[in-house]
């Protein structure tokens, strides 16, 4: 058995911005256009109308300040309410091989690491733009590793899932390493017409080399332990899926066909399963919550975070000790905790110990205790 690390990760951050003022804008116009033209139905009181979304609603109840997207102009064009995105040809890289190939290098480049020194890449993400060939191989083939590739979907919690996955397979002796890559275009299955959820989400793609910790090079995070759980749950849904034209109305534009949730039960639910499910890691390998330096957590709420952070610590944690980066990037799935843990522990020192966590639609969550070695 070998000892595996996080020797490297990299994010790719999209160039388009929508600040929640911008976003409420467009929603408000969406709104006073569709109640015009349902103005009789209204009237008759056949249909509901759309209330307006208010900038302090979304920061109050969320903590998010803005997104970064891959396209704004559909999303903002009360017309359309979704992004547009250029159809490819078959023969050139998609958009999530591109996003996650971007993030890939600077996870290499971080290591030391070239394409040669990399047996597996796994492709961990909410959704995939098709059904195959797996994106993942694509990815492979771009970056030209060796090896083997594959996709795999646990939503919110794939980077995570992803990571035990490669560890796993580092440790057995089956690999040497394994890039994790989690290109999460989640702008493209929200419901920018919902105003209960149409702030949520962003785009973005991070990576993460799980290598053999003895062919570290630089310095890095020892896998001391990880650990996934499930749980069903109808509470986060998407029925989008390949039986889709088989079912009756099943090509409509229907609104269950984009992420769906039960936000309050979510909240409800999931804090006592992350908090419960952190507290068991870690004492189960011996870790107390006074020897924690930093928590990377999900990044989909602040007070969940803060929640969280203050079950696992027993206090309120200090600043910096529970990093967010929801305010500037929003719910970005499985990328989030990766995001806080890529820019949030170079300054950590020689044996300091750490834990990201990932969790969401599932219901799932995974852990990932590590400890700095310089
Ligand atoms: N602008 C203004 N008001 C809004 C609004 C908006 N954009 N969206 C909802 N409201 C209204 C609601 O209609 C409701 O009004 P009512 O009290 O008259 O019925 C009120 O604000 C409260 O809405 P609610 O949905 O109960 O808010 P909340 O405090 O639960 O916050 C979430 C909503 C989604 C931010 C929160 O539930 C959450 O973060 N849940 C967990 C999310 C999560 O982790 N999901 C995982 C996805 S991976």
């Amino acid at each position: 058995m070998y000892k595996t690390a996080i020797t490297g990760t990299g994010v790719f951050t999209p160039s388009q911005v929508i600040t929640n003022a911008e976003l409420v804008e467009a929603f408000n116009a969406y709104a006073d256009k569709t109640n015009t033209e349902n103005a009789e139905a209204i009237t008759a009181g056949e249909v509901e109308p759309l209330q307006h979304s208010s900038v302090d609603f979304i920061f109050k109840a969320s903590g998010i300040e803005q997104r970064f997207v891959m396209d704004k102009s559909g999303i903002l064009d009360p017309d359309v309410m979704h992004p547009q995105l250029r159809q490819r040809s078959d023969d050139e890289p998609g958009i999530m091989t591109e996003m996650a190939v971007d993030a890939a290098n600077k996870a290499l480049a971080q290591a030391g690491k070239t394409a040669a020194d990399v047996d597996a890449v796994i492709c961990a993400a909410s959704n995939l733009e098709r059904a195959y060939p797996a994106v993942a191989i694509e990815v492979q083939k771009a970056l030209g590793i060796q090896g083997f590739a594959f996709d795999m979907n646990v939503a919110c919690s794939s980077a995570t899932f992803g990571i035990q996955a490669a560890a796993d397979m580092v440790r057995s002796g089956s690999i040497r390493s394994a890039l994790v890559v989690n290109p999460e275009i989640c702008s493209g299955h929200l419901e920018w017409r919902d105003r209960d959820c149409h702030f949520i989400f962003g785009d973005v793609a991070t990576a993460t080399l799980i290598e053999r910790e003895e062919n570290a090079t630089g310095p890095h995070f020892e896998i001391l332990s990880t650990r996934c759980a499930t749980d069903f749950s109808n509470n986060i849904r998407n029925n989008n899926g390949f039986l889709r034209r088989s079912r009756p109305d099943g090509v409509e534009d229907r609104r269950d066909m984009q992420f769906m949730q039960n936000g309050r039960k979510v909240f409800k639910e999931v804090l006592p399963m992350v908090s419960q499910h952190i507290s068991e890691h870690m004492t189960d390998i011996g870790v107390a919550n006074t020897d924690l330096k930093r928590l990377w957590l999900h990044q989909a709420n602040k007070t969940m975070n803060d929640f969280i952070g203050k079950k696992v610590l027993g206090r309120t944690p200090d600043d910096g000790e529970q990093p967010n980066i929801l305010q500037d990037y929003a719910n970005t799935s499985s990328a989030g905790s990766i995001i806080a843990f890529s820019q949030n522990s170079d300054d950590l020192h020689e044996g300091d110990l750490g834990l990201i966590c990932s969790f969401g639609a599932g219901y799932s969550v995974g852990s990932v205790i590590v400890q700095r070695h310089s």
